[in-house]
């Protein structure tokens, strides 16, 4: 039987901002359509504008049109605009956080759960924290107190440290849910059910077969106007070492002891502290950036990143990071992991290609370099599909000892999960209180000690920065990174990405 959820208010600060527009509120929206938030729930609108709450209810409906083009159900929207309600107020100040906390005690149409999100920008985390925390609205007396926040969790270790800190004072990490997106989506998960349910692929997933893995985010999109937060943060601090290193995480990990949060995130953090740091002076050997210059996307010229409003003509910011790491434990010693990412590349799409080792001997075919070149390969596609493929060798028709590659495809096409977004599970999650999709603090720190030592150098080379035209697949100086001729970027998760033909950029 399914569990009935806690009725609860949820406030959103920063409701009018990019992130509620486009994910939270829609996120919101559709789970209220499928029945699946509390039937009691109010979702309260936090905003600066004199607004009261049919004006609040028209700009949610104007949200909605926006994301869903092809229309949405009224009927649904009517029902969900009765749980709509809206606080005009000024973040900075004290009053509007005590009238608020008045208003959710005197009207018991609001649930006495709160759980506060946070879509403000990280700087403002801290005081919203303290100003809830002064208005009792973090106590936790009545009902529980939940605070979700948005990476980035701070801009570095030391930022990291003090956000930690900002937050402490007011609430107990149990009341903290730290969100990373990639966390929710269905693949995502699926890599853990795919490790941990099948007993077949334990013995491989190691150092003694495993020859290297790729984990690659890459986006046709620019900055879409992101610049103000975009130039401050770069590819690195956006992408690499927030979602790519949780992907990193699942992929590394030693089984759990259980799915509970703890023990999930407890192997998690464990994968952080073994990846082997990166001195300054071997930064350039393990990282690399570059930028996008004017290039064509789709048949249309678009411009390069210094040419984007708002970012300064002589930016180094990088929108393209590539890193290798070490995970220094006994399952990984010696196994390169390649974390890519970037922005206005050839395709969007994000993955985990699993390199295996080549046979010890080569018992078919010719032993030319390019009939060697065919080891076995796992790919996990996170999107825009979600697939699980297995590359094997098989013998070619006809009577010569001669064999070729298929790919083993066990994708499956979960319509429901493929078009919910991962925003809809993940809020479930916090009025659940489950944890175990969120980031726990000492994740958070020890992936910034991994990136920590890459930004101070890259910050201190602010002079050049190296280019690739938008709309191809990036620098070719990421090649600096494989360990071995033999390794190059897995484009593809089809047949032809197999071929040593897709190092071509
Ligand atoms: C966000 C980054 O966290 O993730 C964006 O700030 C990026 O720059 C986005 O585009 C990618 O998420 P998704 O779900 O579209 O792959």
């Amino acid at each position: 039987m399914m569990r009935r959820l806690d009725p609860c208010t949820l406030l959103i600060f920063g409701a009018t901002g990019n992130l509620a527009r486009l994910k939270l509120m829609p996120a919101l929206f559709r789970l209220d359509a499928e029945n699946r938030l509390p039937d009691e729930a109010k979702v309260l609108a936090f905003g600066r504008r004199p607004w009261d709450k049919q004006q609040w209810v028209d700009e949610v409906a104007g949200m909605l049109a926006a994301k869903y083009k092809d229309g949405y159900d009224q009927a649904a929207f009517d029902r969900f605009s009765e749980k709509l309600e809206y606080h005009q107020g000024d973040l900075e100040d004290d009053e509007t956080f005590q009238g608020l906390s008045r208003r959710l005690q005197e009207d018991d149409r609001f649930p006495r759960n709160l759980l506060h999100y946070m879509a403000v920008s990280p700087s403002e985390f801290g005081s919203v924290m303290e100003k809830l925390g002064e208005a009792g609205l973090l106590s936790e007396k009545h009902g529980w107190h939940r605070v979700v926040i948005e990476k980035p969790f701070g801009y570095d270790l030391l930022s990291a440290q003090t956000l930690q800190n900002a937050l402490l004072r007011h609430a107990r990490e149990n009341q903290i849910y730290r969100i990373d997106h990639y966390l929710g989506k269905a693949t995502v998960r699926n890599v853990l059910v795919f490790r941990f349910a099948n007993l077949l692929l334990e013995p491989l997933w190691h150092r003694n077969y495993i020859d290297h893995v790729q984990i690659t985010h890459s986006e046709i999109l620019g900055i879409s106007g992101r610049a103000a937060y975009y130039d401050r943060s770069g590819a690195l601090r956006d992408m690499l070492q927030s979602h790519l290193m949780q992907l990193l995480t699942l992929v590394a990990m030693e089984p759990p002891v259980g799915m509970d949060a703890e023990s999930l995130r407890d192997e998690k953090v464990k994968v952080l502290k073994s990846i082997r740091p990166i001195p300054q002076n071997a930064v350039h050997a393990h990282a690399f950036r570059a930028q996008y210059a004017p290039g064509h996307v789709e048949g249309h010229a678009v411009a390069g990143y210094q040419d984007e409003a708002g970012v300064a003509s002589d930016s180094a910011t990088e929108t393209y990071a590539a890193l290798k790491l070490y995970i220094d434990n006994w399952r990984w010693k010696g196994v390169p992991f390649y974390l890519r990412t970037g922005k206005r590349l050839a395709e969007s799409s994000s993955a985990i290609c699993i390199r295996f080792k080549h046979t010890p001997q080569q018992l078919f075919g010719s032993k030319s370099k390019a009939e060697a070149l065919k080891p076995n390969w796992i790919l996990l596609g996170i999107q825009p599909n979600n697939c699980l493929k297995m590359e094997i060798q098989v013998k070619e028709h006809g009577t010569a000892m001669k064999t070729r590659v298929i790919s083993l495809d066990a994708s499956y096409d979960d319509k429901s999960s493929s078009s919910a977004d991962a925003y809809e599970d993940l809020i479930l999650d916090v009025i659940k209180g489950d944890h175990s999709l969120f980031l726990r603090y000492d994740e958070v720190e020890w992936a910034w000690r991994v990136v920590d030592p890459i930004l101070k150098v890259w910050s201190m080379e602010r002079d050049f920065i190296n280019t690739y035209p938008a709309g191809t697949w990036g620098p070719r100086g990421t090649y600096r990174l494989f360990d071995r001729e033999d390794q190059f970027c897995r484009h593809s998760l089809s047949l032809e990405g197999s071929d040593v033909s897709s190092e071509a950029f």
